[in-house]
């Protein structure tokens, strides 16, 4: 939740920050603000709304200088409110930070500063923080020894930009809360994540926890618990500042789901080492548990069913946040997979601490190189999918599910003809994706526009489809929707069928038979059935052909809800890649 970045350099940095907030915005976009260095003090502007509305209200024509920092809000602490918008200043004005995290000890701090003549005119967690460094300067001590007395009496998570007016300084720290820091010839960029600043370099420092960059005329790195220097290795990324563009599209959602067919396609081409070596692990393993959250959880109930049905291997999976239950279970031969497209999720970084007390080994599945769940792991899998802007998760949702099924047929010791399965699929993806096949579910998504209710239904591995279907389609067009397994709809939720109520119906070879009673059942109380798989049938209101692709269908079929979804946000008219009150990065528990 929340995206920061800032500049240093040669260069003005105002459109630097401006530019690259706009790339974090999909972090957070309550509210955005920006201070910038200059030499009459630091100017601070901020506002409500989304950064394309604040910029329209803000002038910055005036304002130049080589130093400053962006914030973009997704309220923890305090209502979407201007006072609560970051930067937050310290009351005697020297001291200006912008914040990813939460201070949890704050209420404490703040009282101990009010006490001691400081005033507060926001109700965030964050404005204790430049308000404690300036108690500390004002107690006698240097700025830089203020700073870190300041941080080690924070408790909570931080990813932290800082400016003083009186200095040339910025400071970034982090703990719990990604930072990394981007080298141009000019200049050091600190960022949430490396799409904002991927535009002027690839060379990147992956900040550790504890870590304290202070950046002027020369750049170092201090732990803060030890106060010595360390050195950190300069990585380059493999991200293209193409790929973090929409192009031709309007939004990055549909673009992302257009990416599908190609990502999938890389995925199946690649060495095949790493899955076989994990496959083996996950043998040897006693107890292996999957954790994630969001979209991250269907893929991985999905890959449970595929891991019993293939290879006739048990595992568990648990929403991270719900991960405590199966604490005591956890011993040195337990096996955790845990499954994070960002690699940031608080619960699920939370959960894997919690098992690494039991020395537990950590697998993860991630998308985003050098994130925390990274550091965290023994052994990670890369997923490939570039960057995903959009909050909604599409092509990183299936290139987990292409991983996690190369695993099942890894384990089940048929890898190639799952390599085989799935590369069958990218053509039909392609056409799945294609302005055809857009067009059509358009007819469907005029049909369902003021629908109430959307429910969606699937037997075995279907299941896990349906609830990501309901998923989509409720986070961005704001429809309630729901999934279900095929037989369970009838054990209370059937009671909210009406005429016209829409019900997806998502079928294959295995399951038709049965999954068509449950629509017959929904259809003699009135449901518009949509159904999707590899055959018609005259129960299905509405009809869209998915080819059977066997264990790759969990792949395949989701691609038309997607669809469905962005064209349901269009007409409602919501905005498909910035959903209200979510965030794409959850970084609080
Ligand atoms: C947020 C996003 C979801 C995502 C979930 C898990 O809620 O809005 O799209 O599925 O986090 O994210 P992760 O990065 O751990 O996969």
């Amino acid at each position: 939740m929340c995206g920061i970045i800032g500049y240093i350099g040669k260069k003005n940095a105002v459109p630097l920050v401006i530019e690259g907030i706009k790339k974090l915005e999909y972090r957070g976009y309550d509210s955005v603000g920006f201070a910038v260095k200059t030499e009459q003090g630091i100017i601070i502007k901020k506002g409500v709304g989304k950064v394309d509305e604040v910029l329209s209200k803000l002038d910055f024509s005036e304002i130049s200088g080589n130093t400053a920092v962006a914030h973009s809000r997704w309220a923890t602490h305090g209502s979407v409110t201007q006072e609560n918008a970051h930067p937050q200043m310290s009351s005697k004005g020297d001291i200006v930070v912008v914040h990813n995290g939460i201070i949890e000890n704050y209420q404490a701090l703040k009282q101990d500063l009010t006490n001691k003549g400081c005033t507060f005119t926001s109700e965030t967690d964050t404005e204790v923080i430049p308000n404690l460094i300036q108690n500390e300067m004002d107690s006698g001590k240097e700025y830089i020894e203020s700073v870190k007395s300041a941080l080690k009496k924070l408790e909570g998570s931080y990813a932290l930009l800082i400016l003083n007016k009186n200095n040339n300084i910025l400071i970034g720290a982090r703990k719990e809360s990604p930072l990394v820091v981007g080298f141009t010839e000019d200049g050091w960029f600190f960022a949430s994540d490396i799409p904002s600043f991927l535009e002027h370099t690839k060379k990147v420092i992956y900040l550790h926890d504890g870590d304290l960059v202070i950046a002027n005329d020369v750049f170092k790195i201090y732990n803060l618990d030890t106060g010595l220097e360390v050195k950190r290795k300069i990585a380059t990324v493999e991200w293209d500042a193409e790929q973090a563009k929409k192009g031709v599209f309007e939004h990055f959602m549909m673009k992302e789901i257009s990416e599908q067919a190609a990502i999938i396609s890389n995925a199946v081409t690649q060495d095949m080492s790493k899955i076989k070596n994990v496959a083996e692990t996950i043998k040897k393993a006693r107890g292996v548990y999957f954790i994630a959250c969001g979209s991250s959880y269907n893929a991985c109930l999905s890959a449970s069913y595929k891991f019993a049905k293939l290879a006739k291997v048990h595992v568990n999976v648990a929403l991270a946040s719900e991960f405590e239950n199966y604490k005591d279970f956890l011993t040195p031969e337990s096996l955790i997979i845990a499954v994070s497209q960002s690699g940031e999720t608080a619960d699920v970084l939370s959960a894997v601490k919690a098992a690494k007390e039991k020395k537990s080994r950590i697998i993860s599945i991630i998308n985003v190189m050098g994130s925390s769940l990274v550091r965290e792991s023994d052994e990670f899998i890369m997923q490939n999918a570039g960057p995903e802007i959009c909050v909604l998760a599409t092509k990183s949702y299936t290139s987990q599910l292409v991983i996690l099924t190369l695993l099942a047929y890894a384990l089940a010791d048929k890898l190639d003809y799952g390599v085989s399965k799935i590369k069958e699929t990218v053509n039909h993806i392609y056409y799945l994706t294609s302005e055809n096949t857009r067009n059509y579910i358009k007819d469907l998504a005029e049909r369902l526009r003021y629908a109430n209710h959307i429910y969606s239904i699937g037997r075995g591995l279907q299941y896990p489809t349906a609830l990501e279907a309901a998923l989509k389609i409720k986070e961005v067009s704001y429809i309630h929707a729901e999934g279900f397994a095929g037989g369970e709809l009838k054990h209370g939720t059937i009671a909210m069928i009406e005429h016209g109520t829409p019900c997806i119906v998502f079928t294959s070879r295995e399951t038709e038979k049965q999954i068509i009673s449950n629509a017959l059942e929904l259809k003699a109380r009135g449901a518009y059935i949509i159904g999707i798989g590899p055959n018609n049938n005259e129960v299905f209101d509405f009809f869209i052909k998915v080819r059977e692709a066997e264990e790759a269908n969990s792949i395949c079929q989701i691609i038309p809800i997607q669809i469905l979804a962005y064209q349901l946000a269009i007409l409602r008219g919501c905005d498909p890649d910035y959903p209200k009150n979510l965030a794409k990065v959850v970084t609080v528990l």
